[in-house]
């Protein structure tokens, strides 16, 4: 039995009430057991049995629950920074796609590299990730695009999840775009998608979910709901990319299939707005992808009055998203798409959590749940968004046990 003291602020962020409530503890105590929380409150109230726990000092700072990036592209070969620098000298994200750049090129540098060298790669960026609290990432297929290389990719992934701490959540992206190989036979790779590959990853559980990038450059509604559905009928949950770049009926679309989560969404129409809260279908908003694609922000005010949960991910991929710092993209949520820092960080928590179908497990700080915490030295939430430094962590604990902590950190021994 272990007990945290010494917290300032503990943020709960238990899943009903408002987005912006995040059941905030101030002086807290934490008790863990094994790899599960037994009690979270004021340290004044530590009840006796808990007294005799090992103790460990959280130094004053805020506890949140480990953070969720509910959406990357974690596994790819090569950069692309020469088309950032085109980007800014005014050339568009869809123009560099229509000369060969884009996604199609990381799909090319993708399929040269081995599977060992796509897991060892995203390694190190789980490792940065770990190291700013965050103790869960979902991580998208999606640069392979033909059987062997999308499945090279998802066994990387399989791989991944085995050796190091942080928890994968796999997402099956062979609809990212139609590969070059296949411009001319559309009906052909939607077959290979729907007929081969669906089966496959679900036979061989290689990933929870099935996404498809809905855009006028990529797919489009009917092909996506018939990738979708298959994907569906062979246990995978449904995710989308909709409505990035242009509105295209997505948010309608993830809201008649019951998708977990809607994803970019910075285009979508009142209507789909308006059926994704009916369905409860998760937003999750993408801001670093924002700000580096020069689009209007996704606007927060609009979903969370309408009553949709709004998640905040990173997008980590090498072309409209090149970092995987989630606290950086939280606090962009908070300046870019104007919400509470206490907003944001339920959104990369526990609705984070339900954008991956987790939230029963992780995501919040409640008894019962998985011990999985980050110790930040700043004394709130409103502080820690709001004071960006390189990294305020100083310690992640997964499923009870320390994954990463800075030198000298008590919690380390
Ligand atoms: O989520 N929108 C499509 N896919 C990625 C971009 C991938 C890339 O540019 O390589 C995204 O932004
Ligand atoms: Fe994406």
């Amino acid at each position: 039995m272990k007990l945290l003291e010494n917290i300032a602020q503990l943020a709960t962020c238990r899943a009903e009430g408002g987005q912006g409530e995040i059941h905030a503890i101030a002086d807290a105590g934490l008790v863990w057991q094994g790899d599960a929380i037994r009690w979270v409150g004021p340290r004044r109230a530590l009840p006796a049995e808990y007294a005799g726990a090992e103790r460990h000092d959280a130094g004053g700072g805020l506890v949140i629950p480990g953070l969720v990036d509910c959406h990357t592209h974690l596994a790819f070969g090569g950069w692309r920074a020469d088309e950032f620098e085109q980007r800014i000298r005014g050339r568009s994200y869809l123009e560099i796609a229509a000369e060969g750049g884009g996604i199609a090129r990381t799909v090319r540098l993708t399929r040269e590299a081995s599977e060992a060298e796509l897991a060892a790669r995203a390694a190190e960026f789980l490792r940065e990730m770990l190291s700013l609290g965050v103790t869960t990432v979902e991580c998208k297929s999606g640069y392979g695009l033909d059987r062997e290389h999308e499945l090279r990719l998802l066994r990387a992934y399989r791989t991944l999840a085995r050796a190091q701490p942080v928890r994968l959540v796999p997402t099956f992206l062979g609809a990212h775009v139609v590969p070059p190989e296949f411009r001319a036979d559309r009906a052909g790779y939607l077959s290979l998608l729907v007929d081969e590959l669906i089966p496959t990853v679900a036979r061989e559980r290689l990933a929870g979910f099935c996404d498809v990038f809905v855009e006028r450059s990529a797919f489009t509604l009917d092909e996506a709901r018939r990738v979708l559905r298959a994907g569906q009928a062979a246990g995978l949950g449904a995710k989308l990319h909709a409505d990035q770049l242009s509105a295209g009926g997505g948010a309608e679309l993830a809201a008649e299939l019951g998708a977990v989560s809607a994803d970019h969404l910075e285009c979508a129409s009142d209507a789909g707005v308006a059926a994704m809260a009916g369905a409860g279908v998760v937003a999750v908003s993408l801001p670093i992808a924002s700000l580096y694609l020069g689009q209007t922000p996704f606007a927060a005010r609009r979903w969370i009055d309408a009553g949709v949960p709004v998640a905040v991910a990173t997008d980590f991929n090498p072309g409209s998203a090149p970092s995987c710092h989630l606290p950086f993209a939280l606090t962009l949520a908070c300046t870019l798409q104007r919400m509470t820092p206490a907003e944001a960080l339920k959104g990369a928590t526990i609705i984070g959590a339900r954008a991956v179908g987790l939230e029963q497990r992780i995501g919040s700080l409640e008894p019962g749940k998985a011990a999985d915490f980050a110790v930040l030295d700043a004394p709130d939430v409103n502080h820690w968004l709001y004071h960006l430094r390189a990294n305020a962590c100083r310690s992640t604990v997964i499923a009870g046990g320390t994954a990463w902590a800075t030198e000298g950190f008590s919690l380390q021994h």
